[in-house]
């Protein structure tokens, strides 16, 4: 495994040591380590039930494993959900979470709520201080969208997008909230190939230009050759691999660990049958 010695792990802005989470007795998580770092796409892997939501929901504190969870040198084991977001830890939804009569810009001025500072008061009074909160979230709001490429869509209703640009404004609405780290579950099911490609340069491109750690869950192995920068495979709550993408997907156990999941070809395993459609958040 790769970062196993204590200057690169060291540089992990998210790291987790020997994570281990039990349902009854069912070991979901079997000591997991794991780490990612500034500018850092990372692609969490591995056939469905392997653990990786799992991962995301121990990160943001829904579930409570045991081990180490540290985020920029803080210990997140213990903390609330809330608190977690509150440090920057930010997560993209499979289901937008999109308010279809809202128009693009508007869906994402409401994700910058948890970041208003102002009191409703002052709002109400349109105090400066909440009105130099207002210019600044859409101030950030206008980056994200030209970021996106949705400036010209911005006047629109959601609803009446392409499932595609939804899933871009879905991204959209993690970003404005300018996280630390983003979490991203699947972002790219449901789409189709030309849409999978376009969300891919706009995940490759967000984290070139903000610089941020990124943790992706992919089924899309073509998707995560092209753009992830690191791959950690996971099977049946073990890590059984983590290296560049070329290295990992060539790794004969993890093809193993693959067959039977997927319907791609990986280092030359034809396998069989397609991923579900998930309706939980990503
Ligand atoms: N809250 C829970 N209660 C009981 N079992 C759970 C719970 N959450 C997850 N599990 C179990 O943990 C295992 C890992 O689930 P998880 O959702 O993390 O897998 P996954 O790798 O995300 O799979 P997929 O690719 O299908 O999304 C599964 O066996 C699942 O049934
Ligand atoms: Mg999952």
């Amino acid at each position: 495994m790769r970062g196993a010695d204590a200057r690169s792990e060291q540089m992990y802005d998210l790291e987790l040591k020997d994570v281990e989470l039990h349902f009854g007795g069912l070991v979901v998580l079997n000591r997991v380590s794991l780490g990612v770092r500034s500018g850092e796409l990372l692609a969490l892997i591995g056939p469905n039930g392997a653990g990786k939501t799992s991962i995301f929901n121990c990160i943001s504190g829904i579930y409570r494993p045991s081990g180490q969870i540290d985020f920029l040198g803080t210990s997140l084991i213990g903390k609330k959900p809330s608190a977690i977001a509150e440090m920057g830890i930010g997560r993209t939804f499979q289901h937008a979470e999109l308010i279809p009569r809202m128009n693009v810009r508007e869906n994402l001025l409401v994700a910058r709520h948890n970041h208003l500072k102002a009191t409703l008061a002052e709002q109400w009074l349109r105090l400066p201080s909440a009105r130099r909160e207002e210019a600044e979230h859409l101030a950030v709001v206008n980056v994200v969208l030209e970021m996106l490429s949705l400036t010209h869509l911005a006047h629109l209703p959601v609803g009446g997008l392409p499932f595609g640009i939804q899933k871009i404004i879905g991204f959209g609405r993690a970003l404005v909230a300018e996280p630390k780290v983003l979490l991203m579950d699947e972002p790219s099911a449901g789409l189709t190939q030309e849409e999978r490609e376009e969300l891919a340069y706009h995940i490759d491109a967000a984290k070139k230009q903000l610089g941020i750690p990124m943790l992706w869950i992919e089924h899309d192995m073509e998707m995560v050759a092209a753009i992830a920068d690191r791959i950690h495979v996971l099977d049946y709550g073990r890590s059984i691999g983590d290296g560049p993408p070329d290295e990992v997907l060539d790794n004969p156990e993890v093809v193993r660990a693959y067959l039977g999941t997927t319907q791609l070809t990986l280092a030359g395993a034809d396998v069989a049958a397609p991923q579900e459609e998930r309706v939980t958040p990503v």
